[in-house]
């Protein structure tokens, strides 16, 4: 594949938008970092994310959205949330909410999970793409797995050229440093350190704090005011089967559920042909189909150790653990 870079400018937004909305995936800046961006309401497109940055596990994604409207259709807004989004929004603050019920985000975005991660970024190449493109967009930085966060189109280009169709190019980004995420569940917690700091949120609060303090790991630090939690690092919340799960099975067991894939036929499969990019779509939505019915126990196929194989097989090997 050729990637193409075309500086930000009309057409090249229709362009981009042209791709996205035909299951494609583009390279945009956003003020913190290039975002690699795909449909989120589409599944495969979601799972080429993952494909081209070579990611070897499935983190669960940001969704970038136009404006608050948009984010409501998507995720269920408490007061603080709301507050939040007022005096941040648009720019590099990421809030962790509920899933909305009707929400119609792929499962592979939220990992799985009843929340999910959502901003409105204030660069005006996505906010342009987003218009034109009518949908939500997944976006990790647009780097392969393991690299640096990309601020500037050649960086996007010496990890990914080849992968991808298009880069959209619009100079240095601005912050440089991914996006502040908070959640405000029971208290407002930083799950990840960025451009908008812990006192910035603060004086969104002024004078009493705001409710109860949840540290949620063993980092946790609490700022002066006592009413901000900060969790380095990167989050390990994951959707996880509350029954046993047993791996690379062929032939299920009395009261196993078997996932299929490929050759293993099943009683559901992740892909019939053995296709990897559709098996990464299908997952979760197959853990919870499995983790729903009546058998007590879920076994699931052989995933073969390559490509996306190796983020799958990753999910699953974490989803099988018990202590
Ligand atoms: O600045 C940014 O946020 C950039 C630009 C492109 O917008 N995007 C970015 O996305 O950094 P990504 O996908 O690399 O960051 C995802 C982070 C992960 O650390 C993940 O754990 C967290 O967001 N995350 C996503 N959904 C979550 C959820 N439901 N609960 C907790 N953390 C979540
Ligand atoms: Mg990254």
């Amino acid at each position: 594949m050729t990637t193409r870079v075309l500086h930000y400018a009309d057409d090249a937004i229709a362009e981009a938008a042209q791709l996205i909305m035909a299951g494609g995936i583009v390279a945009v800046p956003t003020e913190t970092v290039y975002g690699l961006a795909a449909d989120a309401t589409n599944a495969t497109a979601v799972a080429a994310i993952y494909a081209a940055k070579g990611r070897p596990s499935f983190n669960p994604l940001i969704v970038h959205v136009p404006d608050l409207a948009a984010a409501r259709q998507l995720a269920v807004f408490d007061e603080v949330a709301l507050r939040l989004a007022d005096d941040f929004w648009p720019g590099p603050l990421t809030l962790v909410l509920p899933l909305a019920g009707t929400a119609p985000v792929a499962s592979l975005v939220t990992a799985g999970l009843s929340t999910i991660a959502i901003r409105v970024p204030a660069h005006r190449a996505m906010r342009a793409l987003l218009v034109a493109a009518g949908r939500p967009l997944a976006a990790p930085s647009a780097n392969a797995s393991g690299g640096i966060s990309p601020t500037r189109a050649a960086h996007v280009l010496a990890s990914l050229d080849g992968r991808i169709p298009l880069v959209i190019d619009d100079g240095a980004t601005q912050a440089g440093l991914e996006s502040t995420i908070v959640a405000t569940e029971g208290g407002i917690e930083i799950l990840r350190p960025g451009p908008i700091t812990a006192s910035d949120i603060e004086t969104c609060f002024p004078g009493k704090g705001r409710g109860p303090v949840t540290p949620s790991a063993a980092q946790s630090r609490p700022l002066p005011g006592g009413h901000l939690v900060t969790a380095p690092g990167q989050l390990e919340s994951h959707y996880a089967p509350s029954k046993p799960l047993r791996l690379e099975v062929t032939e299920a067991d009395e009261g196993e559920w078997l996932i299929g894939f490929g050759a293993v036929a099943g009683d559901d499969t992740l892909s019939a042909t053995g296709d990897l990019r559709e098996a990464a779509a299908r997952l979760f939505d197959l853990l919870h189909r499995a983790d729903a019915n009546d058998r007590p126990r879920i076994a699931i196929a052989p995933i073969p150790q390559e490509s996306l194989g190796i983020a799958i097989n990753d999910r699953l090997r974490r989803a099988a653990h018990r202590d």
